[in-house]
């Protein structure tokens, strides 16, 4: 009697490495592969997949290239998702554990992450995290016990390799998503081993391949570049993978902007503490609003033309802390990503821009025992910021402008985030790293600084347990 086939669910299989993962995969015996791919249609075998409709000739054509080479005791089933449609990964779920019942499966063995894309800040994250995130969260259930999740990542996602000179190619959305999802590997390990699973999660760089993604600009052919994912998938053993407080330090009579009463009670706690040297301006702003950002940008230009003075300092503060990947990322990535993009022009040369970060992005920190507390879409969005301050560091040094862009970690802080938790120190001592760095003027540029500055991708990041 034959043993049971290996079944294996790839992501974006329409094109590229994908494509050829499906491919190789199916060309060896025994293998049971869901192609996954945008396709309008939903599967059956091969190319008995049904309903007629706009794409089904992309997928077909797909196929076409190499249904000749599928092994005599192997199976390629086409199935319908796009991993950014709820509804999508819905039918896709139900499909392949109909697929796997009907067949007397008990589940799947591997699920291959593939489905990526390059473009704006929102497409990439719709796709390499959040799609990614749901259809893991979606198919994990199927997953059986020792089987494995493998993400197809790339060394753009090193936080190591931006600390090098000369710098990868900068593609600040694709390499803090790939970041994130090095992360996301890391957290997602942890829980398997909480549970006692045996499932393995892997990050996997496939080389530099010619496809879609880069205008099939790469140097290896993706039939070779997708090896690395097919043996990683067969291999049935191994391992898994890799406030507030701030403005009162600065602070004058406040000149208020817009509707800002949460900020003017925020401000009247301190304001006969603001030297008599100094001002606090008050500014409407929500990092999630386009027409926010353009107001608050428009608004602090006038003020600083008004006085002759350019902007020294931005600080990235805004962040959030819940279990929404969506929510998370649009004030942690995107959020910081628009307010620096708008405020960059204001930026003096030799100033800085300052990420409040955590320790909680450290990659190093979620291989360690015991390990870190798990937010997942906080910590890998904290790993994707460290990833942009690199990134934006290397800009600025290419630009030669002497900005200075920091990571920061303020320790773990008695605040809303961390629901007013009393292990926590007090957000005044925990700014005082903030503020003491947003007042030098010289310093290390693509660095995360605790107490001590560090560089990013250094095993030496400490990692302080709790710290958020
Ligand atoms: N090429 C390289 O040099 C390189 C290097 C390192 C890592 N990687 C990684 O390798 C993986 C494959 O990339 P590739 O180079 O083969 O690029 P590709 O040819 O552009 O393939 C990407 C695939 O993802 C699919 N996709 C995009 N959005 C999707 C969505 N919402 N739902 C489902 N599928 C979606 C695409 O579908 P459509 O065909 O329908 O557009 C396509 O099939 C990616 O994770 C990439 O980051 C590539």
């Amino acid at each position: 009697m034959s043993s049971a086939p290996r079944t294996i669910l790839v992501t974006g299989s329409n094109q590229g490495l994908g494509m050829h993962t499906v491919h190789k995969l199916a060309a060896t015996p025994n293998v049971l592969v869901f192609m996954g791919g945008q396709l309008e249609f939903y599967g059956g075998k091969l190319i008995d997949a049904s309903t007629g409709s706009r794409k089904l000739a992309a997928a077909e054509e797909a196929l076409a290239k190499f249904a000749s080479e599928i092994d005599a005791s192997s199976t390629v089933v086409p199935v319908q998702l796009d991993i950014t449609d709820a509804t999508s990964i819905k039918n896709a779920h139900a499909f392949i554990a109909s697929h796997l019942k009907e067949k007397s499966l008990p589940g799947l063995d591997v699920l291959i992450n593939n489905a990526a894309r390059l473009g704006t800040f929102e497409e990439v994250y719709s796709v390499n995290i959040v799609g990614t995130a749901a259809i893991t969260e979606a198919i994990r259930p199927l997953l059986k016990d020792g089987g494995a999740i493998l993400n197809v990542s790339s060394t753009l996602g090193s936080l190591t390799v931006h600390t090098q000179r000369p710098p990868p190619m900068i593609y600040p959305a694709y390499n803090s998503s790939k970041a994130a999802l090095n992360s996301l590997t890391l957290l997602w390990a942890i829980q398997e081993e909480e549970k006692k699973s045996g499932i393995r999660i892997v990050s996997i760089c496939p080389g530099y391949n010619a496809t879609n993604l880069n205008q099939y600009s790469g140097t290896m052919h993706p039939a070779e570049g997708c090896m690395i994912i097919v043996q990683t998938a067969l291999e049935k053993e191994g391992k898994s993978g890799i406030g507030m407080h701030t403005v009162r330090k600065f602070a004058a009579a406040p000149n208020v902007h817009g509707k800002l009463a949460a900020v003017e009670e925020a401000l009247a706690k301190f304001a006969t503490d603001v030297d008599a040297s100094s001002a606090v301006v008050l500014v409407q702003l929500d990092v999630t609003d386009a027409a926010s950002i353009k107001n608050a940008h428009g608004f602090i230009a006038n003020h600083l033309k008004e006085k002759s003075l350019g902007l020294d300092v931005l600080i990235n503060n805004a962040g959030r802390l819940v279990p929404n990947f969506e929510e998370v990322y649009a004030v942690n990535v995107f959020g910081v990503t628009a307010i620096t993009e708008a405020i960059r022009p204001l930026l003096n040369n030799g100033g800085a821009i300052l990420n409040i970060s955590s320790t909680l992005a450290s990659l190093t920190w979620h291989t360690q025992r015991p390990p870190p507390p798990l937010f997942l879409a906080y910590n890998s969005s904290k790993s994707a910021l460290s990833s942009l301050t690199l990134q934006w560091a290397i800009q600025e040094e290419e630009k030669d402008s002497g900005i200075r862009v920091v990571s920061i970690c303020p320790g773990y802080n008695t605040t809303s985030m961390t629901q007013f938790d009393s292990n926590g120190t007090s957000p005044a001592d925990g700014c005082t790293i903030i503020v003491q760095t947003a007042l030098e003027k010289e310093g290390k540029s693509g660095v995360f600084s605790t107490r001590r500055v560090r560089w990013l991708g250094e095993d030496s990041i400490r990692a302080d347990r709790g710290s958020t």
